[in-house]
């Protein structure tokens, strides 16, 4: 018996990195899966291996830059799945430059998949959430949206939006049932931070940056409050930073 049994996840950026380790992670939990992103493959074949592991998981090719896409993701998630019980707001792109040398083009393109996606996802989610008093958001954050890196600017103040809607979106929810929890973790070993390592001369495979499994073990953890206690952002750091930082 799975903490997730029977509810149904709705996972963005759920093709690889950390989403594809939760969509695994709430899979291995019972969860029903609905895998969002662009890359249609990558959605099919995790969707795949969940399906043939004895579980139920259902692709939706969705670009959360577009509007109408969020729409009709979202709703048919809600009509082949029934009610999303458990929303993961994962997907996010990171560009790197001074803010300086950053483009209107590149900063749009940050704000619109890190936010504006993010926010209309929430929206059209919200209401079964509301009218059945039951659901969780989990916005997968960063510690960029708790201090500033050089050469994010547009990632960093797309992360610290992600805080502040969170925390507008726990209070307007709480009298719905509604959980909304941040995940804010340091670097994790995926596509998205390839370059960071890169940039600092690190190996691609450093075993000192987290995996995807990790951070995807704090989001079932979350999953596991349900009574009175309530994690509201879950940082997990690299153990080789600095601590309580
Ligand atoms: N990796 C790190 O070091 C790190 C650290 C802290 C926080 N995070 C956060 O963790 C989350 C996941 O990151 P990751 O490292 O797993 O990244 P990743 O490996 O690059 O995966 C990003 C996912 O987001 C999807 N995505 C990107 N743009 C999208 C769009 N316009 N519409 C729909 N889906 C889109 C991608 O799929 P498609 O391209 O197919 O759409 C992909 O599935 C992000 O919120 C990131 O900020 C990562």
């Amino acid at each position: 018996m799975g903490i997730l049994d029977g509810k149904v996840a709705f996972i963005t950026g759920a093709g690889r990195g950390i989403g594809k380790a939760i969509v695994e992670a709430f899979a291995a939990e019972g969860a029903i899966i609905a895998a969002a992103a662009r890359t249609t493959k990558e959605i099919y074949e995790i969707c795949e291996k969940i399906s043939a592991g004895g579980g139920k998981a259902l692709p939706v090719t969705m670009d959360l830059k577009l509007e109408d896409s969020i729409k009709a993701a979202v709703k048919k998630a809600q009509s082949e799945l029934g009610p999303i019980d458990v929303l993961v707001n994962n997907a996010a792109i990171l560009t790197l430059d001074k803010l300086v040398n950053t483009s209107t083009q590149v900063w749009d393109d940050v704000m619109s998949t890190n936010v504006r996606g993010l926010f209309i996802t929430c929206r059209e989610v919200l209401p079964q959430m509301m009218e059945r008093k039951s659901g969780r958001i989990i916005n997968i954050g960063s510690m960029a949206g708790r201090r500033g890196y050089d050469e994010q600017g547009a990632y960093c103040t797309s992360k610290h939006a992600l805080v502040g809607l969170s925390k507008v979106l726990a209070i307007e929810t709480a009298k719905y049932g509604i959980r909304v929890n941040v995940i804010s973790p340091g670097g994790v070993l995926t596509g998205l931070s390839s370059n960071l390592r890169a940039d600092r001369g690190e190996p691609e495979d450093s075993p000192a940056w987290m995996t995807a499994e990790e951070v995807a073990q704090a989001a079932v953890y979350i999953c596991t409050q349900n009574g009175a206690a309530m994690t509201d952002e879950l940082v997990l750091r690299r153990y080789a930073s600095e601590p309580f930082r």
